[in-house]
């Protein structure tokens, strides 16, 4: 089953390469959807396919820090990238919510990093000259019931369920086609096409956007799901103007939400909740906050973090195939969106050129 023909003019833009492919996206996911959106731009035929619906999996989960501040501090490419991609979160959302008219919860809070014991002050400390070194700013700051605290003003936030909502949107608008609840069980030759359980589609690239799940397509992928679960209270009467955070216990304060995570657990994708997990996330949140000990939470949820061995995101195309890759994302997977969807769809454009496809460049 074809998707597309080769070799037509999309006529999407002008002053890109027209000469367009067809590449299917497998997952739609927040890599997947603004991969498929970029691509779409630079006049690439996309069809998206998931097993469920778009955004359902981690970018559903996700707390939506934009935060390399609590997550970063040596230098490396990935510093970088995330460094990127941050700088570009406002224009990113910025052009979605024009396309997609939907009032995407996007906000440059800040994020409060807090300290309880003398120790962990000097740790702080010592963090946050190693993050000024390469590009992270904070500064001293104090909250109540802790020893030392810092804040870094250009940590941010974004509600990840919005943002799939408007891309989803904005794909569909450039011309995207998606698939959803076809799920993809292999790739065809070493990027030509995929099978599902409904049929073959030809094509003449892959990208392969599946998170967690990304080794059942390509079983060289070193991935593998570490889950976390979240908790939520909804119009809580508790103020929160930036992200808290202290080890792996953050709050993140969404518009009518304040969320709790995480958790860091090797538990396969076991879709049942933990209870002592859940009650261990609200201690540490009432630690934090303490407006939110004995309130009930409205929502708890789980997902599964892409981990990737070596920590660095697969993106680009596997040499020799026409299957491109872009996963293993792990906790940052809504913060490199953007970066990651720029440098599939320019990177996929050069090769077409490159190949002689194009007609226009
Ligand atoms: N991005 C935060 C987490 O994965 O818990």
């Amino acid at each position: 089953m074809a998707i597309a023909r080769k070799g037509t003019k999309t006529g999407l833009q002008s002053g890109v390469c027209q000469f367009f492919q067809m590449m299917i996206v497998v997952g739609a996911g927040i890599i997947g959807l603004s991969s498929a959106w970029r691509l779409a731009q630079n006049g690439v035929c996309v069809t998206i396919f998931d097993a469920r619906e778009t955004g359902a999996e981690a970018s559903w989960a996700g707390a939506g820090m934009l935060a390399p501040g609590g997550e970063f501090e040596e230098s490396s490419l990935l510093t970088q990238m995330a460094l990127a991609s941050l700088a570009v979160y406002p224009d990113f959302v910025a052009e979605l919510r024009e396309i997609s008219e939907i009032d995407i919860d996007f906000r440059r809070c800040g994020a409060l990093d807090v300290a309880f014991a003398d120790s962990d002050a000097e740790a702080l400390t010592h963090r946050a000259a190693k993050q000024a070194a390469i590009g992270i700013i904070s500064e001293s700051a104090t909250h109540p019931g802790t020893v030392a605290a810092r804040f870094y003003p250009d940590d941010a936030l974004v509600n990840p369920r919005d943002l799939t909502r408007a891309l989803r949107i904005a794909c569909l608008r450039a011309g995207v086609q998606i698939r959803e609840h076809e799920r993809v069980t292999s790739i065809v030759g070493n990027g030509q096409g995929v099978r599902t359980q409904k049929g073959e589609y030809a094509a003449e690239t892959v990208l392969i956007a599946t998170g967690a799940w990304s080794a059942q397509l390509l079983p060289t992928a070193k991935i593998k799901p570490v889950r976390g679960h979240l908790v939520a209270w909804n119009n809580c009467n508790v103020t929160l103007g930036s992200i808290l955070r202290n080890g792996s216990a953050y709050l993140v304060p969404r518009r009518g939400q304040i969320v709790a995570g995480s958790s860091t657990e090797h538990a396969g994708f076991v879709r049942t909740p933990d209870p002592a997990v859940i009650a261990d996330i609200q201690t540490r949140a009432a630690l934090l906050l303490p407006a939110l000990a004995g309130l009930t939470p409205d929502e708890t949820w789980l997902g599964f973090r892409p981990d990737i061995e070596g920590g660095i995101p697969s993106i680009g195309r596997l040499p020799g195939t026409a299957i491109w890759t872009a996963f293993g994302h792990y906790r940052n997977g809504i913060l490199l969106a953007p970066e990651t969807a720029r440098s599939i769809a320019a990177s996929v454009t050069a090769d077409q050129c490159a190949d002689g496809d194009c007609n226009v460049c």
